[in-house]
């Protein structure tokens, strides 16, 4: 494998260092092309590589967030967590990509990649103090983050991580050091099933899962930037639980390492209208209610969620099984036929869609739309 080529929109860049950081998590360092600076990016995004797989349907399409500092022009890092079947399917092939970083990529190997890329971005802008909430690998575009505020600016930040055990906290040590590195940065550390070995070197604040009680206690009252990454679960326990604090919506940014889930049934408007199949919008009224989606093949019809990040997100939290790979606007998976309306763009697609089809993970509807999943 090398370099970049004129219509490939992948570059080859070299894995300049493999790092252990868990028992399940290892961290690929990835230097572009020719001695080139790494492309710039905003702490929270995320590179789309491309790898092959050994079982002949073709390349595979990944996504994995930096998780290096943005004040690094020379390489940018992914921290890759080793996926194994589902608990309780032993029987199912174990994550492909994943096991295929950890397996087959070693230094000197050059990896196809494309990117940076997504909209989960820490605003530079903004003096609030910031909480940085992760779970288990979900720490990644965290940890990045937290490099950049350790770097730039005086802002009071809360780095707090749970994860099952020291086993597979990765990155302790880095943010250990990021957070000494200026006054004004606490990190919190909650572990599940913690080791002997954690009890015995205290190295973890709490135990179980996070709770309102931790949360008050380390968070004093104040108006807060809050990013948040982690599994499903993790995610809507603790969204709730910032949201029975007083946290606003909107100050509650996200990011799902898959597919996206509703995190809080109660902050979903109810939305759908219609469960019958629906041939096409109904009539101009519709419009007059407010921008809607109609999901023809599903027989749904929403009003749109300006919360929602695409139409891919959108018909998740309907219950909607739309396919998807990248989730980038880079492989085309989530190709559908626009069957009337306009969209708008927010990432913008690798290949321009065709006529009367639009990409759904990185679009929004501009006005009522009717999309044939
Ligand atoms: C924006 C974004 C950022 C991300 N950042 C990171 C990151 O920083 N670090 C990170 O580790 N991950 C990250 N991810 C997740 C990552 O993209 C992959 O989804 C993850 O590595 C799993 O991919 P995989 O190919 O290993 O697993 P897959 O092959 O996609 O398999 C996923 C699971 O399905 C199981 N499975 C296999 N076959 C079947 C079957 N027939 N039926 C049911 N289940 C089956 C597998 O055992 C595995 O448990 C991110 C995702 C997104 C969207
Ligand atoms: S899922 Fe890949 S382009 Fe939409």
């Amino acid at each position: 494998m090398n370099g970049t080529s004129a219509k490939d929109p992948f570059a080859g860049f070299r894995v300049v260092a493999k790092r252990r950081e868990s028992e399940t998590i290892t961290s690929f360092e990835l230097a572009p092309p020719d001695e080139a600076q790494a492309p710039g990016f905003v702490p929270g995004q995320f590179l789309v590589v491309r790898l092959p797989t050994g079982n002949g349907h073709g390349p595979i399409l990944r996504n994995y967030s930096i998780s290096s500092s943005p004040h690094d022009s020379s390489r940018l890092r992914i921290t890759v967590k080793r996926e194994p079947p589902p608990a309780d399917r032993a029987d199912l092939p174990p994550g492909e990509g994943s096991n295929y970083l950890h397996e087959q990529v070693d230094v000197g190997d050059v990896i196809h990649v494309n990117g940076p890329r997504g909209d989960f971005q820490l605003d530079p802008d903004s003096t609030r103090p910031v909480v940085l909430l992760s779970g288990g690998v979900g720490l990644t575009p965290l940890v990045s983050m937290l490099h950049s505020l350790a770097t730039v600016g005086d802002r009071r930040v809360y780095f707090i991580h749970a994860c099952d055990s020291g086993r597979v906290h990765a990155l302790k040590d880095e943010v250990l050091e990021l957070a000494a590195r200026r006054p004004g940065i606490s990190t919190h550390f909650c572990y599940r099933f913690p080791t002997d070995e954690d009890i015995a070197s205290a190295g973890f604040h709490s135990r179980g899962m996070i709770s309102r009680e931790v949360l008050q206690s380390i968070l004093p009252l104040d108006d807060y930037d809050i990013y948040m990454c982690g599994p499903p679960a993790f995610m809507q326990a603790n969204y709730r639980l910032l949201r029975g604090l007083g946290v606003p919506k909107e100050r509650i940014r996200y990011e799902f390492f898959g597919p996206a889930t509703v995190l809080d049934p109660d902050d979903v408007e109810p939305a759908v209208t219609q469960t019958e199949p629906s041939p096409s919008v109904q009539g101009e009224a519709l419009q007059e209610e407010g921008v809607r989606v109609v999901f023809r093949k599903s027989g749904k019809t929403a009003v749109w969620d300006e919360k929602a990040k695409s139409l891919l997100d959108f018909a998740e939290s309907l219950g909607i099984d739309a396919p998807f790979s990248c989730r980038a606007g880079v492989c085309s998976t989530c190709l559908s036929t626009l069957v009337r309306g306009e969209v708008e763009y927010f990432e913008e697609p690798l290949s321009e869609p065709g006529p009367g089809e639009v990409l759904l993970c990185c679009s929004r509807p501009k006005t009522t739309v009717e999309v044939d999943v």
